[in-house]
């Protein structure tokens, strides 16, 4: 049973920017994410970088279309995926039973409100999630995660994180639509767009001392060319 919250909390579970509780966002989400990453070498890249292995025991939280949940489960002993959507969830689970996984424990919940109650997890791991929360409630979200994991364990976080001076905010979100448009399409620009206005991305200094307030040691930060995305492997000390 999900415990009950102060009418203070933020609501996670109201959708922004895009709708992923709409089944053709989430059908139309997975086939853009396919085209566009290369997404089995992501995973094993990160299956590696948290040195996951058969005794490993991983959280994700905004676990999507489940490919992420579903390469590490193959992997590990368990997975828990995490995600608000009911119908992200519903893929994902399809999707797991498709390709003959039954490790993960699918839950709907989110940063603010999942509720771990067996043996901490050797690793957490959230892709282009965490940016769905204001920063305030990043911190609350980070330091829930620090909780979640044993003492030595792994974060791994890949999202939206802005590493360009303020001066230049707008020449490089402008290139970024730019290049979205370019490889996606209007649509792609007009997503990136909407992130912008109503998601809560946030600049890499904040990010880095949301990290460290909340009980992380940074092991490696990854920026990309273009100034709009990061990846942070963190140690909780
Ligand atoms: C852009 S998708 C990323 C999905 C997947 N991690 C990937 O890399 O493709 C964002 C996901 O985060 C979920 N999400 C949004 N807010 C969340 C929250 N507060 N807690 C957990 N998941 C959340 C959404 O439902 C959606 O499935």
């Amino acid at each position: 049973m999900m415990a009950t919250h102060p009418v203070w909390q933020y609501d996670e579970f109201k959708q922004i920017g895009t709708d992923y509780e709409s089944v053709e966002e989430v059908a139309r989400y997975d086939k853009r994410m396919s085209s566009l990453r290369n997404i089995d070498e992501e995973c094993a890249a990160i299956i590696e970088l948290l040195d996951l292995g058969p005794d490993s025991r991983v959280l994700e939280i905004g676990s999507g279309t489940g490919e992420f949940a579903i390469a590490a489960a193959k992997q590990c002993a368990q997975v828990c995926a995490v995600d608000i959507s009911q119908i992200m969830l519903d893929y994902a689970r399809e999707k797991a039973i498709s390709r003959s996984v039954n490790n993960i424990q699918f839950a709907r919940a989110g940063f603010l409100t999942y509720d771990h109650d067996g043996k901490p997890f050797d690793a957490v791991v959230t892709q282009l999630a965490l940016h769905h929360l204001p920063d305030f409630w990043k911190a609350i979200a980070l330091r829930r995660i620090w909780h979640m994991l044993k003492d030595g364990g792994r974060l791994f976080i890949r999202d939206v994180v802005f590493s360009f001076n303020v001066d230049d905010a707008a020449s490089y979100l402008d290139k970024w639509i730019d290049g979205a448009v370019a490889v996606g399409g209007e649509r792609l620009g007009q997503n990136i767009e909407s992130h912008i206005r109503d998601e809560f991305s946030t600049f890499d200094w904040a990010m880095e001392s949301l990290l460290r307030a909340s009980g992380f040691s940074i092991s490696r930060i990854t920026n990309q060319d273009n100034r709009t995305f990061a990846e942070y492997l963190c140690k909780k000390v």
